[in-house]
């Protein structure tokens, strides 16, 4: 069954598709702050004006999902830039609504890469006010989904956060956006090149108070179901590739469950890094990645690589 090309497309049993991915972009308002993200290659950080021709590209590849994060111009300790009405990603969202109405359109909801400290929430002293961030959260997913958001994607790890933003969005008559909840994601170091494209990195501590250890599976399958039962319509395994045990656990304990995994930044530069030295077949390795993730058990993978894949998927 192995012998021919023919044959082995038979006995196949995953297959990666260009309809699997979401494609990250992160929009800032400035123009000193575009432009390339050093610790990411290829990946760039655009201005809205810009926007028109990467999302002319992405839909030409046949990618129909994009997860938007903002990046704004100033920061402070209320992350008020993330709760204003009119902020910099309800701006890129309606922005690309008027040029492809069909896109899918997934907000990150966190704090992080708007408060001037760096963290997920709201901070008391050093510590992070769990009730006081849900209702920033909250605020920030309407704003979202009034802009036109498919999608709202919750990644703050803060207890509550789905349940918040689903009453939330309900209150304002939102009630077609979905919630796409990073239900498991882990305190990881696999997050540090996205700290610089986000500017994120925290001022003081880590992300360890509201994270999940890594050495933790069956956590996962607790912080799963709350986030179903909290109205969660699709749930997220983050980071993917090393954490592939989990993603099957979660496969196996929701079975009707939509499940995302994230294939994070640390991911995607220690494959380009390895690449870029010649050590590793970037195209090979990244595809096999990918099926390895979905292998796992997701059903959609969100990925710096979307666009690759798309092009060699086309061969
Ligand atoms: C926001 C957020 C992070 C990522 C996605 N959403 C950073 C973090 O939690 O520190 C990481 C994505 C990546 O590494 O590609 N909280």
């Amino acid at each position: 069954m192995r012998s021919t090309p023919a044959l082995r497309a038979l006995r196949r049993e995953t297959r990666v598709s260009v309809e699997d991915f979401i494609h990250p972009i992160f929009v800032v308002k400035d123009r000193a702050a575009a432009g390339p993200i050093a610790a990411m290659p290829s990946i760039v950080r655009l201005r809205l004006e810009e926007l028109d021709r990467e999302i002319e590209t992405i839909s030409s590849l046949g990618i129909k999902s994009v997860l938007l994060f903002g990046i704004p111009t100033r920061k402070d300790a209320l992350a008020s830039a993330a709760v204003a009405e009119d902020g910099i990603v309800s701006q890129a969202i309606r922005r690309i609504r008027k040029q492809a109405r069909d896109l899918v359109l997934i907000t990150d909801v966190c704090m992080c890469s708007y408060t001037d400290h760096g963290h997920c929430g709201i901070v008391r002293g050093e510590i992070i006010d769990n009730d006081q961030t849900i209702e920033c959260l909250a605020k920030m997913a309407v704003s979202h989904g009034k802009a036109g958001a498919d999608l709202v994607a919750p990644s703050a790890m803060m207890d509550g956060q789905v349940a918040a933003i689903r009453g939330a969005l309900d209150a304002a008559g939102l009630t077609d956006t979905g919630i796409l909840s990073y239900a498991v994601k882990y305190a990881s170091a696999f997050y540090g090149p996205f700290r610089e494209a986000a500017d994120s990195k925290p001022a003081f501590g880590d992300r360890r108070s509201y994270q999940m250890d890594s050495a933790n599976a069956r956590e996962a399958l607790s912080e799963a179901r709350i986030d179903l039962d909290e109205g969660a319509d699709m749930i997220m395994v983050k980071p993917a590739l090393p954490y592939l045990d989990v993603i099957r656990r979660v496969r196996d304990a929701f079975p009707y469950a939509p499940l995302a995994a994230y294939q994070v930044s640390g991911e995607y530069s220690m494959i380009k890094a390895a690449a870029a030295n010649g050590w590793l077949n970037e195209r090979d390795v990244a595809l096999e990645s990918l099926t390895a993730i979905k292998r796992a058990g997701a059903d959609v993978l969100i990925t710096y690589f979307a666009k690759d894949a798309a092009r060699w998927l086309a061969g």
